[in-house]
């Protein structure tokens, strides 16, 4: 075998590789704002529907998990406030024009965002009625949020 074909077949196991990953989400980009709060919202989505299964029944409580899916959820929202920058918008985003003409109020939705979210982290829930209580505290914050900034485009 010369170098040549070594080199043609691993290319060709690159790119079956590669059209095997493509089933997956794609990773965000860290140099575009919106794809990064897009991935951080999702990933705030999963957590949620994650606690929500247990809180059903659907999953077993687990405090550990419970615990993992508050911590997710308080990364997103710590970071949410970073990745607003001015003209990050537009209709290829769920973000709402309102973010920016009504900033206070934004930010001062990231904010209870944040102490609710940080207040459940802290709580370290360790049973079902502990995690609820902290759960639904922080996914009020979800629709009222939503509700004024974030617009479903399609
Ligand atoms: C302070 C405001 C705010 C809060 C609180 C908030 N979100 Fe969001 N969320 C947004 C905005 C803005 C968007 C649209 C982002 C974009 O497309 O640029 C969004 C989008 C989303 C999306 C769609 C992501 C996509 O691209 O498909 C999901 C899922 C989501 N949020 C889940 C949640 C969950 C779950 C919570 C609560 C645990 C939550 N969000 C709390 C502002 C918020």
């Amino acid at each position: 075998m010369t170098i040549r074909m070594i080199l043609a077949g691993t290319a060709l196991a690159l790119a079956a590789s590669l059209a095997q990953a493509q089933d997956a989400p794609p990773p965000p980009s860290l140099d575009d704002a919106a794809s990064l709060r897009s991935h951080a919202m999702k990933n705030a989505g999963l957590a949620a529907g994650l606690g929500g299964k247990m809180l059903k029944g659907e999953a077993p409580f687990d405090a550990r998990v419970a615990q993992a899916a508050l911590a997710a959820i308080n990364s997103t929202a710590l970071g949410i406030g970073l990745m607003v920058p001015e003209g990050s918008g537009g209709e290829k985003t769920q973000a709402s024009d309102k973010i920016w003409s009504d900033k206070a109020g934004f930010e001062a939705a990231v904010a209870k965002f944040i102490a609710d979210s940080s207040a459940a982290v802290a709580a370290k829930v360790s049973d079902m009625d502990s995690f609820k209580a902290q759960f639904v505290a922080v996914t009020s914050n979800c629709k009222a949020c939503h509700e004024k900034y974030r617009v479903k485009r399609n």
